[in-house]
C-alpha cells in the first residue's frame, strides 16, 4: 500500500530551525515549499532534501509583503492539498546597545508577527474547506515573559502564540489544526550572536524532531525543554516587582547591526 505525499510549506526554511523541519521533514513521503529569502541558503537545503529523496520547490520571497505571499501561498493550496504549514521565518535583536530603534521594532514584529499572518491567512479557507491540516506557528519562550533584553521580539512571540491559541479554538469546527510550539535556545544563526550563557540549549535537528512528533499527535502546545516553560509559568504568578527585579538582571541581546 502506498501512503499519499504529504505537502508542508515551511517558512524559514533556509537556516536554523525550518532548515532542520525540512531535512527531517524529508525523511519521509513529503513534497516540500521551502521559503527564505536567500536562494543561494535554499538551494543549499533543497540538495539536502532532494538526497532524502523529497520533492522540493523553493520560494524566494520576504515574508514581510503581504501580497507576494499571498499570491505564492495561494498558488500552492490550489494545486495541491497542504497537509503542513510552519510559520518560522524570524529574526531577533534586542537592547545590549541601548532601547531599540523604531526601524529594529518594525523589522522585529513585521517579519515574526506579520510575517506568520502572512503565511498563515492565505491558507485557511483552503484547510477549512478540506476539513483537514496542521498549522504550526513558532513562538518562543520570550512569549511567556516579557523579556526587557528583547522587548518587540518578546512582544511578537507572545502575540503569534495568542493569535495560535486564538485560532485553534475557532478552527476545531473545522477539524484542522494548530500547534504553538514554544521553544527555549536551540543552537542556530540566530543564537550564535548571544554572549551570554543559555541552559538547556539543543540542536536544531533535536529540535526539529520534538517539533515534528508533536505535530504527528496535533499536540496544541509544543514546549520544550518543559523545565523551562513550567519555570517561566511559575515567574508569572509571582508579584511584578519580583518579576522586574529578575528581569533586569537579564543579558542583553544584541541589535541590529
Ligand atoms: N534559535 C532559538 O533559540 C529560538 C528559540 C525560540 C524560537 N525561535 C524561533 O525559531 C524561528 C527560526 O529561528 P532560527 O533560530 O532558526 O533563526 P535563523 O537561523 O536566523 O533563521 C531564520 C530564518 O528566518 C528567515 N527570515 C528572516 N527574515 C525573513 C524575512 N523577512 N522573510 C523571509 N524569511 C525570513 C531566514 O531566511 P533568510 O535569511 O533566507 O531570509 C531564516 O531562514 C524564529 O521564528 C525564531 O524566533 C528560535
Amino acid at each position: 500500500m502506498t501512503i499519499a505525499k504529504k505537502t508542508i510549506i515551511i517558512t524559514g526554511a533556509s537556516s536554523g530551525l525550518g532548515a532542520a523541519l525540512a531535512i527531517e521533514y524529508a525523511n519521509i513521503n513529503v513534497r516540500l515549499f521551502l521559503f527564505g529569502r536567500s536562494e543561494e541558503k535554499l538551494l543549499n537545503i533543497e540538495l539536502h532534501c532532494k538526497a532524502r529523496h523529497a520533492e522540493v520547490r523553493i520560494v524566494s520571497v520576504d515574508v514581510q509583503n503581504q501580497q507576494l505571499m499571498h499570491d505564492s501561498i495561494t498558488k500552492i493550496c490550489q494545486e495541491h492539498k497542504v497537509d503542513i504549514i510552519i510559520a518560522c521565518a524570524g529574526v531577533s535583536a534586542g537592547t545590549l546597545v541601548g532601547p531599540e530603534t523604531s526601524n529594529q521594532v518594525n523589522k522585529i514584529l513585521n517579519t515574526n508577527l506579520h510575517g506568520s499572518l502572512h503565511t498563515i491567512i492565505p491558507a485557511l479557507p483552503f484547510m477549512i474547506k478540506n476539513k483537514s491540516g496542521n498549522i504550526v506557528i513558532i513562538s518562543s519562550m520570550a512569549g511567556l515573559i516579557g523579556l526587557s533584553s528583547a522587548p518587540s521580539y518578546s512582544a511578537s512571540k507572545a502575540a503569534v502564540k495568542i493569535f495560535g491559541d486564538a485560532l485553534r479554538g475557532y478552527l476545531q469546527q473545522f477539524k484542522v489544526k494548530v500547534s504553538v510550539v514554544i521553544p527555549g535556545y536551540i543552537d542556530t544563526p540566530m543564537t550564535a550572536v548571544n554572549d551570554f550563557p543559555m541552559p538547556f540549549k539543543i540542536s536544531a535537528a533535536k529540535a526539529a524532531r520534538i517539533i515534528i512528533q508533536g505535530v504527528q499527535k496535533d499536540k496544541p502546545v509544543i514546549a520544550f525543554p518543559l523545565i523551562i516553560y513550567i519555570l517561566l509559568k511559575l515567574v508569572n504568578l509571582l508579584p511584578t516587582c519580583l518579576i522586574d527585579y529578575i528581569n533586569s538582571k537579564l543579558p542583553g541581546k544584541p541589535a541590529f547591526d
